[in-house]
């Protein structure tokens, strides 16, 4: 069974696939907010001893979970447990992993959308016109769910491919021209008159705005960013080579994730205040103050304007896509190999899940008869507390202790050293930090979300 099982054809695309689950929108429309009004490069600085403290370990606990159990992520868990309540973790996630394709891919769908209304020149106008243009768009029946669709049937054909034809290939076409396409936005943007102010507030180093509250956003951030605690990572891992070298590898994919968030600060900052608009966060960014920094950065270059706005959401649109091609794996990965039905027969059934998850999510936006509220929220809103804010820092919560604590230290420390052939030198920090420093600081952000510190 191990034999068979597919995996990544090269450490590149492992690497660009991995770390395209973990580039998406929380790159783009939450890390330059955070980093800008939480003290610029001293906030950067915090953030990456979060990374390095909390995301890798975490990261790397995943990939041995995933590449031990070589299979799907409940299965994962469920074959280390031995049959004990601990395989219940790796079924939350296939659950988890429903949930937040629901939300994410309205949200991608957007990005689709607006890259064909800015190609029309539909975003074209004042401040108040833009968000309502919006608000109009995003509550309308028919349209969204339209895109949300759309987008889960790109997602759709990339998976039924295969992990190697589909997943990997895909990632090595999408992540380099999402980086090409960013580093093009950032020279645009800090090339506008006035953009050194913007750099200046993303990375001029104040540490005196670093408190408690600060660290713990930090350390919130670094886990959604590094789409940890839902078995993503790990069905992954389960593709990965007996070679490949775990550390080595999450390091890089943090690097990446930080990097692509940085950038995406440098891009948004910069022709912000150009013209004097404060910059937010979430949708309310990116899709109702960017189109009009866009339009008054580039008056002078209506033509500039026009590209950069379409470049922007193609890029928010390939990032959307690469992590809700992840989700979806999750999920398919999971029928694929509990029902033994084929990859298309698995895939399409996540898919048609994810329209009508997706579908619900739209419409509880809108203003229709139906009542989609959960506990008082829309569904899309539900859906997006339940999934970041509980059920991921809880996924990986339990995930530390069941390796840290339950799984044995011998299985640990063979997939970490790839049985003895690496030198392991950082596998006691590793083993430290798993055991004591993680679930410590991810039931401080869980402490922290609900106001209890
Ligand atoms: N990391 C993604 C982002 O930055 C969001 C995310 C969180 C995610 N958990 C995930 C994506 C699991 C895919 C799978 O936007």
């Amino acid at each position: 069974m191990t034999n068979e099982r597919a995996k990544f054809g090269s450490r590149f695309g492992l690497i660009l696939a991995t770390a395209g689950s973990a580039v998406g929108l929380g790159n783009i429309w939450r890390f330059p907010y955070m980093a800008g009004n939480n003290g610029g490069a001293a906030f950067i600085l915090v953030y990456i001893g979060c990374v390095l403290l909390l995301g890798i370990p975490c990261m790397i606990s995943e990939f041995i979970i995933g590449r031990e159990g070589a299979s799907n992520t409940a299965r994962a868990y469920t074959k280390l447990s031995n049959g004990t309540a601990w395989k219940y973790i790796g079924f939350m996630g296939v659950l988890t992993g429903f949930l937040i394709i629901g939300y994410y891919a309205v949200v991608a769908g957007w990005c689709l959308q607006y890259i064909f209304a800015s190609a029309a020149g539909e975003l074209q106008g004042d401040p108040k016109y833009v968000a309502g243009y919006f608000s109009e768009f995003s509550a309308s029946p028919v349209k969204p769910v339209l895109w949300t669709v759309a987008i889960l049937v790109i997602t759709h054909l990339v998976v039924i491919r295969g992990v190697r034809g589909g997943i990997e290939k895909a990632s090595k076409m999408f992540m380099p021209t999402l980086f090409v396409l960013l580093l093009g936005l950032v020279v645009a943007s800090c090339n506008l008159p006035g953009s050194g102010a913007g750099v200046e507030f993303l990375l001029k180093p104040d540490f005196s705005k670093v408190d408690s509250g600060v660290f713990l956003g930090a350390l919130g951030q670094a886990f959604y960013s590094l789409s940890i605690g839902m078995g993503c990572i790990c069905t992954y891992a389960s593709y990965f080579s007996r070679r490949t070298n775990l550390l080595n590898t999450a390091v890089h994919i943090s690097l990446v994730d930080t990097m692509v968030a940085v950038l995406a600060g440098l891009m948004i900052f910069p022709s912000a205040f150009s013209v004097g608009i404060a910059p937010d966060s979430g949708p309310s960014l990116i899709f109702m103050t960017l189109p009009n920094v866009f339009q008054q950065a580039f008056t002078h270059l209506p033509l500039v304007g026009y590209i950069v706005s379409i470049v922007f959401y193609v890029l928010l649109s390939l990032a959307a896509l690469t992590s809700l091609i992840s989700l979806h794996e999750v999920c398919t990965a999971f029928f694929l190999e509990e029902f033994r039905i084929s990859r298309l027969r698995g895939a399409t059934f996540v898919t048609v899940i994810a329209c009508v998850v997706g579908a619900l999510c739209s419409l509880s936006l809108g203003h229709t008869d139906l009542q989609l509220t959960i506990f008082g929220k829309s569904v899309f809103d539900a859906l997006d507390f339940v999934t970041g804010q509980i059920l991921l820092p809880f996924g990986g919560f339990l995930t530390c202790l069941f390796l840290g604590w339950y799984v044995p230290k011998k299985i640990v420390k063979d997939q970490f050293t790839n049985r003895g052939t690496l030198r392991g030198a950082l596998f006691g920090v590793y083993l430290f930090c798993v055991r004591f420093v993680c679930p410590i600081c991810i039931m401080l952000i869980f402490l922290n979300q609900f106001g209890v510190i």
